[in-house]
């Protein structure tokens, strides 16, 4: 099929079907329509159906004449969980019928030409974890560019995570006696010493999550190194940071992956560039893979400023019965409002054999409000709220920096355990709660961050949100990033 040479590039998205990933890769392909690309959103059947459900991006994207959404499976059944450790299962089956999947996609669609109303993909970003993909673009000659969606203190962690084995430093070794209690406590607080740029206030149970698995073949473990590795293969790197905010790491990676693309934070990027394009819709765009439910907004509405701590744990998450009846004593005891997102499906056991004790109840109706989900940037920017009580998953992460949030992390997995040491030791905005879940510390925690050490952390929250949106406004390293990236996919058809 001919090419018409007039029309705009066309960008294949292709992000790894989580809430997380999703939720930053839609945003870059909304800047890449408000650029006039042509932009192609693959989706695994799966979050297709729930973006559709509860977010209906098709009508949001309706107004870009280039924009569709492509869909493959998963290979995993609709009934899957797909949270907690168990989405480690959606890598790993994406990885066994993915490149199949994607293959016969981009051969009966003629490379998603759409019969010739667009080009034929011709640049092709992926997350870091699908690799299978590259084969396919090899063959029909698309140049592709790798995208992580974790911080680049995390992604530096992983990329070096054979010096970190070789060095003795990880595996972490001893007896799994439970979720958070895996090793010996003298053991988890060493210093790191074979992550360059981060000697000194890197300890071992701040690694990547990942570090916590005994066998150095576990397959989880070893395909993380594997598919991180192969990032310098590709022709350039995104990552939703900003120079301020990770200068010295993002200097450590472009060593071995010279052309980097720091372009976030990606939310308040595209927030800007719909308002400076007096754009119609000048929103975010809603990503949510659930009913978003608006009532905690009027519920903040009648709180007075500041007095609410924001608690939310993310998309996957799981907390047992004895970890949520801790955080709930805290979160009571500590006197403060709060509202709490308690996702339907992230609590695992049973009420009956745990039930919530009728004080808690009570005392909940008196000053918290719990809800299933929320639209958190609206909540984040929303006068009463206070501070962020947050698993410090890396889009929370940005949206709690670029809303002025001290923050209360307490990481449950994978990057969340470097993120919350980077907001408690490097950018001094919150306390990293890791390891621990005892109502007693959550209580002063919460103090300390609504109260105690409140101005401290307001201060430095405050520059650093200054900083991110220096970085996204016209002549900032975000912005001008961002368009050398749209040059590079202009200059490749
Ligand atoms: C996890 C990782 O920790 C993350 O760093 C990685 O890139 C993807 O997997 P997740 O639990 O999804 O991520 O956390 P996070 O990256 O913070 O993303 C959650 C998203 O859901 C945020 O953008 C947040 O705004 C949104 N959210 C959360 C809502 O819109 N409403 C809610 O009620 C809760």
């Amino acid at each position: 099929m001919g090419t018409n040479t007039e029309l705009p590039p066309h960008v294949l998205i292709f992000p790894l079907p989580m809430q997380g990933h999703i939720n930053s890769m839609l945003k870059l392909a909304e800047l890449f329509c408000l650029s006039n690309l042509h932009v192609t959103m693959l989706l695994s059947e799966y979050t297709h159906g729930r973006l559709r459900r509860h977010a209906n991006i098709e009508s949001r994207f309706s107004r870009y004449p280039g924009f569709r959404v492509a869909t493959i499976p998963d290979g995993l059944p609709e009934d899957h969980p797909r949270v907690g450790e168990r989405t480690m299962e959606i890598v790993m089956s994406l990885l066994k019928v993915g490149g199949a999947e994607f293959r016969k996609l981009m051969e009966t669609t003629d490379a998603l030409s759409d019969g010739g109303a667009r080009r034929r993909v011709t640049c092709l970003i992926m997350d870091g974890v699908l690799s299978f993909a590259v084969p396919v673009a090899e063959e029909m000659g698309i140049p592709f560019i790798y995208f992580r969606t974790v911080g680049a203190c995390s992604f530096w962690a992983n990329f070096c995570f054979k010096d970190v084995i070789e060095a003795g430093e990880a595996p972490l070794k001893g007896k799994d006696e439970g979720k958070h209690e895996y090793w010996k406590k003298e053991e988890l607080d060493l210093m790191v010493t074979s992550v360059p740029g981060m000697e000194g206030y890197l300890r071992r149970r701040d690694l990547p999550a990942f570090c916590r698995v005994n066998d150095v073949n576990d397959p989880g473990f070893q395909t993380i190194i594997r598919e991180t590795r192969r990032t310098a293969l590709s022709r350039g790197l995104i990552l939703n940071s900003f120079e301020d905010l990770e200068g010295p790491i993002l200097d450590q990676i472009r060593k071995p992956i010279p052309n980097l693309y720091s372009i976030g934070p990606l939310h308040t990027h595209l927030k800007a560039r719909l308002e400076s394009q007096k754009s119609e819709e000048s929103s975010l765009p809603s990503s949510s893979f659930y009913e978003e439910d608006r009532s905690s907004m009027s519920w903040l509405d009648s709180q007075p400023p500041k007095s609410v701590l924001y608690v939310s744990f993310g998309s996957v998450t799981l907390l047992t019965r004895d970890e949520l009846l801790e955080f709930w004593y805290g979160l009571v005891n500590s006197g403060h409002k709060f509202l709490w997102v308690m996702r339907p499906d992230s609590i695992v056991g049973d009420n009956k054999d745990n039930p919530i004790p009728a004080e808690l109840e009570e005392a909940t109706k008196e000053r918290g409000y719990l809800v299933g989900w929320v639209p958190q940037n609206e909540v984040l920017a929303h006068p009463s709220v206070g501070a962020f009580f947050t698993h410090s998953g890396w889009n929370s992460t940005l949206e709690g920096i670029a809303a002025v949030m001290p923050m209360i992390c307490w990481p449950y997995f994978a990057d969340q355990t470097i993120n919350s040491r980077f907001v408690s030791e490097v950018w001094k905005v919150g306390l990293d709660m890791k390891d621990s879940c005892d109502r007693v510390i959550v209580e002063k925690t919460v103090r300390d961050i609504m109260e105690v050490r409140r101005d401290e952390f307001l201060e430095r929250a405050l520059h650093m949100a200054e900083l991110a949106k220096k970085s996204i406004s016209e002549g900032g390293t975000s912005y001008t990033n961002l368009n050398r990236l749209i040059e590079f996919i202009r200059s490749s058809v």
